[in-house]
């Protein structure tokens, strides 16, 4: 027998709750953020700065509240696998998270238990390291085609490039298409609905304006109505390709998705006989999830690669010689990835200096004991892996740009989540082999044939949407390797 979700989303609350103290809070702010609205470390849109002066004042776990709620910044690896492992399930989503549910539905990033779990293993088949291998040749030969078309000597903005590879490489992954009109238009409201993402999470109940006629309100209603029409579009596309043609399985992301079926289990863990599948509309939010997790994500780990390549030549010159020495000229393929490990290593620590995920939220949904602390369940808890790859007492000289950070004996004595650009836990990043086969082999395809040279006058400054950007264009000169 088959169905679709039966399972649902158990309401969770969202307001602090202090009965049950006494409670210990972290050191920290004394009075509501409120109080502190003029000073130089609050700036609406930059929570990096405030993150940096309260670990500067209290170290690596500190205190405030915001309108009564309780807010801890958690530096400390021990703390973050406490809070996404060890105590995982005392945690859900946080505020500004749940409230993108007016974008991504009940996708993967958005959903809570016990929902997100089932909708996990549908999902997880798509990603396997032997289905995602398949992707390997689609990276190479998007990488290859973007080396042909970069205008040695000319400057151009290495970030756009990087979104425009990156597009193409979700396009053919995850549609089995190429960037066409419909890929553009998903890409062009997704960035309307991003660029709206500050005013957006500003709204307590979004969902509730939606009616009004306030001009972002209409602006964002009408980018998702687009965004819906083109992607259940694309869904009926390939459910009739797949009917017409008896093969449900066309081997993208997509068709994986739309095939998956799980069995049920009942209370104790045993199959019931019975399979799920996932319906249209839940189809349609991890197709959304997945474009917008998958896509500026790794474009951004790319941009900020070139860069740093460009200012460190001793570390461009290792790639080099590694590429030169593994491929002798040729592009790259999958079975090519264990010995490109330097290349791993370069893309490795970028992302420590240029997080492209560079902070994560959660609530806890009961109290929660933290080393000496009690906190009280409805408390928001952040930890920043921008800030945590910037600490001198887990990266010594932190600023310094240096892959063997990244050796296998380097990683093995640090404490595992001082790193964690993909996260950890239940939510760990699903796409995260995905992530490196498509960072390492660009970089592998492109650093062949030409380097980066930085073309703009000053050091380029961080913009901390939902990615790491770089704040405007980020200009780069490439030139031809002789
Ligand atoms: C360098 C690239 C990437 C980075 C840094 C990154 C980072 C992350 C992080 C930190 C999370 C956990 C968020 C949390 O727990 O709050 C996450 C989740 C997720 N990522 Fe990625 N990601 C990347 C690439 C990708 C790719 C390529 C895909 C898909 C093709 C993807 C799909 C997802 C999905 C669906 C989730 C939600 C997983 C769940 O909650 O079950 N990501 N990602």
């Amino acid at each position: 027998m088959s169905s679709t979700a039966t399972v649902k989303t158990a309401p969770v609350r969202t307001r602090p709750d202090w009965r049950g103290g006494p409670w210990r809070l972290p050191p920290g702010l004394k009075h509501d953020m409120m109080f502190y609205a003029n000073k130089p470390w609050v700036r609406l849109g930059n929570p990096i700065r405030l993150f940096e002066h309260l670990h500067r004042e209290y170290g690596n776990i500190a205190c405030y509240q915001f309108l009564g709620t309780p807010i801890v910044f958690v530096n400390d690896p021990e703390y973050v696998r406490e809070i996404l492992v060890t105590q995982g399930a005392a945690f859900a989503k946080e505020r500004t998270v749940r409230r993108m549910r007016v974008l991504l539905g009940e996708g993967l990033i958005t959903s809570d238990e016990p929902f997100h779990m089932r909708q996990r293993r549908i999902a997880a088949p798509a990603f396997h390291r032997q289905r995602i291998a398949a992707y390997a040749e689609e990276i190479v030969q998007s990488a290859a085609g973007f080396a042909e078309r970069v205008r040695m000597d000319e400057t151009f903005d290495i970030a756009d490039a990087s979104m425009e590879l990156s597009l193409e490489i979700v396009a053919r992954t995850l549609f089995d298409a190429e960037v066409d009109d419909d890929i553009r238009s998903i890409n062009d409201e997704t960035n309307t609905i991003m660029g709206l993402y500050n005013f957006i999470v500003a709204f307590p109940r979004f969902e509730s304006f939606l009616h009004l006629p306030i001009p972002g309100v209409t602006k964002f209603r009408r980018a998702k109505a687009r965004l819906d029409a083109i992607v259940d579009r694309i869904i009926r596309e390939h459910r009739a390709v797949a009917a017409s043609s008896g093969k449900g399985d066309r081997g993208d992301l997509l068709s994986m998705l739309l095939t998956s079926r799980i069995e049920v289990l009942d209370a104790e863990g045993r199959p019931t006989g019975e399979v799920e599948t996932m319906t249209d509309v839940q189809v349609r939010d991890e197709v959304l999830t997945i474009f917008l997790a998958g896509y500026e994500t790794t474009a951004n780990a790319l941009t900020w690669t070139w860069y740093l390549l460009s200012q460190n030549p001793v570390a461009e010159r290792k790639l080099h010689e590694e590429l030169d020495r593994v491929l002798a000229g040729r592009l790259p393929t999958l079975a090519d990835m264990p010995q490109l490990k330097y290349t791993e290593m370069v893309f490795a620590e970028s992302m420590r200096l240029y997080p492209p995920a560079w902070v994560m939220g959660r609530m806890s949904l009961k109290p929660i004991e933290l080393g000496p602390y009690r906190i009280p369940a409805g408390s928001h808890f952040f930890f920043s892996q921008y800030i945590m790859g910037r600490t001198a007492e887990y990266f010594p000289d932190p600023l310094k740009f240096e892959p063997e950070r990244f050796t296998p004996e380097a990683k093995a004595a640090r404490h595992k989540y001082t790193y964690f650009p993909f996260g950890g836990g239940s939510r760990q990043c699903i796409g995260e082999s995905f992530a490196w086969m498509e960072g390492i082999l660009s970089i592998a395809t492109l650093a062949q044939r030409f380097r980066m040279v930085y073309a703009g006058e000053a050091e380029p400054t961080v913009q901390e949407k939902i990615t790491l950007r770089p704040k405007g264009p980020l200009l780069m000169r490439a030139e031809a390797r002789s």
